[in-house]
């Protein structure tokens, strides 16, 4: 039995976003000047798999062509199974209100756990059978997958590692990342979440953005210019890593919102060799180059963004992945926390570490809050008091990382989200210190 991927040297990368990679696992075992040839090198199966309609223009299109042992094919029929608190479209389960809802994070989890049976739904939007809208998992898992691959046919999965040294072995790689980075696996591609060799029980914990609509990529910079927030160099996809693997293994797809598993024989990570742009790949959050004011006013937070998802309203993302990375604050004369606001978009916000600038308290890592669509928000007393009191002297915000899926549809949660334990009941008291300081005998100041 051949096992080149269990032994697969670790961070082995590609680099760039979006290009056209190509790795072999095996000597020429990519075919040459041609995809389909009529006998595949080492005897292998070629597969290509599409993320984009064929008709997409070139710069949005996506494949990639994948030799393989066996073809994707090969697995019995699917049958429905239990998704635990695993949710999809229409997420009509309850009304959602319009209040500032925020979560502790996930209780522990069971030993035994692993990230299928870890996956928990807060909410979601749009309809996964239309590609349009997202929704938003958390997962707490602290066990392999050994015998069961997971794929997504509803939409890609944005992970932020949040907890613990992830490893994901996908058909096309391997890939390892550590909170403060982030995983894409697009549509369709199978994979298994594991736990580091040295620790086989180490708790692994996150937040997905499952996008059901157009593929993420890096926003245009407009008058930013060539260069500056994340640079395309910094993504990193795997390179070819494989596995020649027969037992009684599963195939579980997400599809339509459901669960389904299927029997298979063999690992479905089985690709020798690949070429395309269409694969999974990590960030790591720290290499964003920040821009902030150098004169006044708190920007507005898209200049954040990371990665963006289009959508067919031009200029309105079907979802963008913001960060607040550790940055320096020099505006003058300015309120420096975020102003307090109501938008259109909606905001699903979480801590990877540290503490939040627009909260003194209450939102603490591995949790989560999201402020839907006209819903006030902003900071909390605490935070307001302290900024219009503070000196405006250059202030470092360090060791922190948060980050927000910002959504053009308002995310309905899920009931697990309103019933659970983990909800901040007492979020709302976080504003009542705010307190009228209007003085109708105000007078600007001399000179003004
Ligand atoms: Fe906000």
């Amino acid at each position: 039995m051949r096992s080149s991927q269990e032994t697969a040297t670790t961070k082995q990368y590609q680099s760039g976003f979006g290009n056209e990679f190509a790795s072999e696992a095996l000597p020429h075992a990519l075919p040459a000047g041609q995809n389909s040839p009529q006998r595949v090198p080492y005897g292998l199966y070629a597969e290509q798999v599409s993320g984009t309609a064929f008709t997409m223009p070139r710069t949005e299109n996506r494949r990639s062509w994948l030799y393989r042992i066996r073809p994707s094919v090969v697995h019995t029929p699917f049958q429905r199974m239990d998704a635990g608190l695993l949710r999809g479209t229409p997420f009509d389960e309850t009304p959602t209100p319009p209040n500032q809802m925020r979560w502790n994070p996930l209780p522990t989890p069971p030993q035994g756990t692993d990230f299928v049976q870890g996956l928990v739904t807060m909410g979601g939007n749009g309809d996964a059978t239309v590609h349009s809208g997202c929704a938003i998992h958390l997962y707490a898992a602290n066990t392999s997958m050994t015998t069961n691959f997971f794929y997504n046919a509803d939409g890609e999965m944005l992970f932020v590692i949040q907890k613990g040294r992830h490893v994901f072995k996908t058909e096309l790689g391997i890939i390892e990342a550590e909170p403060c980075e982030i995983v894409v696996i697009p549509r369709g591609i199978k994979f298994q979440m594991q736990c580091p060799a040295d620790n086989p029980s180490e708790e692994l914990r996150g937040y997905i953005c499952e996008n059901f609509g157009t593929t993420f990529r890096l926003p245009d910079l407009g008058p930013i210019g060539a260069n500056g927030l994340a640079n395309p160099r910094d993504f990193l996809t795997p390179l070819a890593a494989f596995e020649e693997r027969d037992g009684d293994f599963r195939v579980i797809a997400k599809f339509h919102g459901h669960l389904w598993e299927a029997k298979i024989d063999h690992s479905p990570l089985n690709v020798v060799a690949w070429h395309g742009n269409y694969a999974p790949y990590k960030y790591d959050l720290r290499l964003f180059q920040t821009i902030n004011t150098v004169s006044f006013d708190h920007p507005d937070p898209s200049i954040f963004t990371v990665l963006t998802a289009p959508s067919e309203i031009h200029g309105t993302a079907n979802v963008d992945f913001v960060i607040f990375p550790p940055r320096w604050m020099v505006a003058e004369h300015t309120f420096r926390p975020p102003w307090f606001h109501r938008n259109f978009m909606n905001e699903f916000m979480g801590l990877i570490y540290g503490v939040y600038d627009a909260k003194e308290e209450g939102f603490v890592p591995g949790g989560c809050s999201l402020h839907n669509c006209m819903s006030g928000h902003g900071p909390d007393t605490a935070t307001y008091q302290k900024a219009i009191a503070a000196e405006l002297k250059p202030h470092y915000i360090d060791a922190t990382m948060a980050f927000m899926f910002e959504t053009r549809f308002a995310v309905k949660t899920t009931k697990y989200a309103l019933e659970t334990g983990t909800l901040q009941r007492d979020y709302f008291e976080c504003w009542q210190g705010l307190r009228s300081t209007f003085d109708r005998t105000w007078q600007p100041p001399e000179g003004a």
